[in-house]
């Protein structure tokens, strides 16, 4: 194990951020982590796991023992009539697993196409796109208890899903209450992958691109393509500007809510869900707000979707955006709609 010192930051997060982790262990498989634990030193130490980096905004040097885990490897782990479960280490791209997925015929995840981070992040976000959630292909992860070292594996029910949210994602006040946050690093992750299978075409936009083929039976690559288009259309490539993807969760309101701002905002876009409540367009809210294309310093609202928060400044160290113009500028959006809506946005991204 090797403890790399004062390591930048700015090309392991997709906003391009300039900072530095004051220690850095690189996760490659489980011993590393066990002997991180088994150091009397390190052991006790606060603990930042790093990811792909794609949903966070560092606001400054990183003090905890950064973690970055780089864990390898895809593979078909079982095969049924009913079912494919692929396992991959929690290190791999997200994009190229899911691309490796539909390339050797085992489909399914094509609708979370293009998504920024790492295989490792997928269920700590629940991550989601055009009609499919991480949760709806989940089978099952393998992580290690940062407290007592100790392996574990979850199933779906176990990892708690929610929209955009998973028992990763919340802290545990004492012990034996729920919540991992801090707590665990994941190793692996199985997807569980539905035969036959069928193409997920719910979401409007690909409806419409599959209408505009004129093609009836899609295959999986098509599907991968067609999202992969509309993904490039609307969303800027973090490796070109700098960003952490949606930056706001999309608020969900009582049905009275929603009917008291549609009185005021006919053209909010708004979709009823499950339970009942109803959901709204963040974008819109922004947008309606007025702030496409507006910047604090070099943080800025993406020109084609006001739900994304870009860096202008480039990767050039010296006019990169700061995590602290990204936070004014989200704290400004979060006012200008709390006045106009009366509606409070979540940031989805974890603040550093
Ligand atoms: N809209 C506007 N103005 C904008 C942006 C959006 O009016 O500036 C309107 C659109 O016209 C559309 C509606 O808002 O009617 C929804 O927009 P879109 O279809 O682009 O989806 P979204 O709700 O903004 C969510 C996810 C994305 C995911 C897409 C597609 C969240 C927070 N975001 O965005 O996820 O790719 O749906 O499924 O749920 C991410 O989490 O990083 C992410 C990109």
């Amino acid at each position: 194990m090797q403890t790399e010192r004062n390591v930048p930051l700015q090309s392991y997060n997709t906003f391009g951020i300039v900072a530095r982790a004051h220690r850095l262990v690189r996760i490659g498989a489980e011993a590393d982590l066990q002997a991180v634990l088994a150091d009397a030193e390190l052991a006790a130490v606060p603990k930042f796991v790093l990811g792909g980096g794609s949903n966070i905004v560092l606001t400054g040097d990183v003090r905890p023992l950064v973690l970055k885990v780089e864990v390898p490897g895809v593979r078909l782990v079982e095969e049924t009539d009913k079912l494919w479960v692929v396992e991959a280490g929690a290190g791999e791209g997200w994009h190229s697993t899911v691309e490796w997925t539909v390339q050797h015929g085992f489909p399914g995840l094509e609708n979370l196409a293009l998504i920024p981070g790492t295989v490792g992040a997928s269920p700590v976000q629940n991550i989601g796109a055009y009609g499919v959630e991480l949760q709806d292909r989940f089978h099952s992860l393998d992580a290690i208890d940062l407290q007592t070292g100790q392996p574990f594996t979850l199933n779906a029910a176990q990892c708690a899903f929610g929209y955009r949210d998973s028992v990763f994602k919340h802290v545990a006040a004492a012990p034996g209450d729920f919540g991992l946050a801090g707590r665990a690093l994941i190793l692996r992750v199985r997807f569980l992958l539905p035969k036959p299978w069928k193409p997920e075409l719910g979401y409007l936009d690909l409806e419409r691109r599959r209408a505009e083929e004129g093609v009836e039976h899609p295959t999986p690559r098509q599907v991968f393509d067609w999202v992969c288009d509309i993904r490039r259309a609307k969303l800027p490539d973090w490796r070109v500007v700098g960003n952490a993807g949606s930056f706001f969760k999309n608020p969900t309101v009582s049905p009275e809510q929603c009917a008291d701002i549609i009185a005021r905002e006919p053209r909010i876009v708004h979709y009823p869900m499950p339970d009942g409540s109803i959901k709204l367009a963040a974008g819109w809210l922004i947008d309606a707000c007025g702030w496409k294309g507006k910047s604090v310093g070099n943080a800025g609202v993406y020109e084609k979707q006001a739900l994304v928060l870009v860096n202008r400044g480039g990767a050039d160290p010296a006019s990169a955006a700061t995590g602290g113009e990204v936070m004014t500028l989200a704290k400004a959006i979060q006012t200008s709609v709390y006045e106009r809506f009366g509606i409070r946005l979540e940031p989805e991204p974890v603040v550093v």
